[in-house]
């Protein structure tokens, strides 16, 4: 059974490239943005995993922790990680995991036998600090994430979770979100200071609330 929303994030330890892991402690309070890819030494997977790296800071900003894995071993690992660094001439900082037991990837059910008997598919599991899981994405090896839209979900959560809203369609950062239908007109007013602008009586906009 796949993992759903609301679940909690299962517990591993795994041996990493920053050394072994416990997956709770290593999240601590913040968020989790757990990947899998297929496989090491492979082109879409380089330019995905140079991608996070170079927006590592973003994730940082936003108490997010990553962790990459796939079911390649840790030398292979440091070896790609070599070629990464000097392909998105960036620096790869956050724990690559080696499964080749593939304990991590069964349990969050990150292989697909009717697309690779082996491999790992394109997995994104968002997790909050309550160790849920928040969000997923499952993609195939052949298509490579977009990962401002992982930041921008990653955002929404955020506010979400602080906030009686939701985002709209195509909501980037910056942008007016969505008032709760829970929340009466009145109740509206006093929590968002900024204003309430009334489309229909369950569609409400207000100004995106400060996110840290
Ligand atoms: C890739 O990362 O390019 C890739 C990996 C496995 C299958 C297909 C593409």
């Amino acid at each position: 059974m796949s993992l759903q929303l609301g679940d909690t994030a299962p517990n591993f330890k795994a041996v990493t490239t920053l050394g072994e892991i416990d997956f709770y402690e290593y999240l601590g309070d913040s968020w989790g943005v757990l990947l899998s890819h297929p496989g090491d030494f492979t082109p879409v997977c380089t330019t995905e995993i140079g991608r996070t790296a170079q927006l590592n800071e973003e994730f940082k900003k936003r108490n997010a922790k990553v962790l990459v894995v796939s079911v390649d071993s840790v030398e292979d690992h440091h070896g790609w990680i070599k070629d990464i660094n000097e392909v998105a001439n960036t620096v790869v900082d956050f724990p690559l995991i080696a499964d080749k037991g593939r304990v991590v990837s069964e349990l969050y059910n990150m292989i697909h036998p009717n697309a690779s008997a082996t491999a790992t598919v394109r997995s994104v599991f968002i997790i909050g600090p309550d160790k849920k899981v928040k969000l997923v994405l499952t993609y195939p090896a052949a298509i490579g994430r977009n990962f401002q839209e992982i930041l921008r979900a990653l955002d929404a959560l955020q506010l979400s979770s602080k906030y009686s809203i939701s985002t709209p369609v195509d909501w980037k950062k910056g942008e007016d979100v969505i008032v709760a239908n829970s929340i009466s007109d009145s109740e509206a007013e006093k929590k968002f200071p900024k204003g309430v602008r009334t489309v229909k009586s369950y569609l409400r906009y207000t100004a995106q609330p400060d996110l840290q």
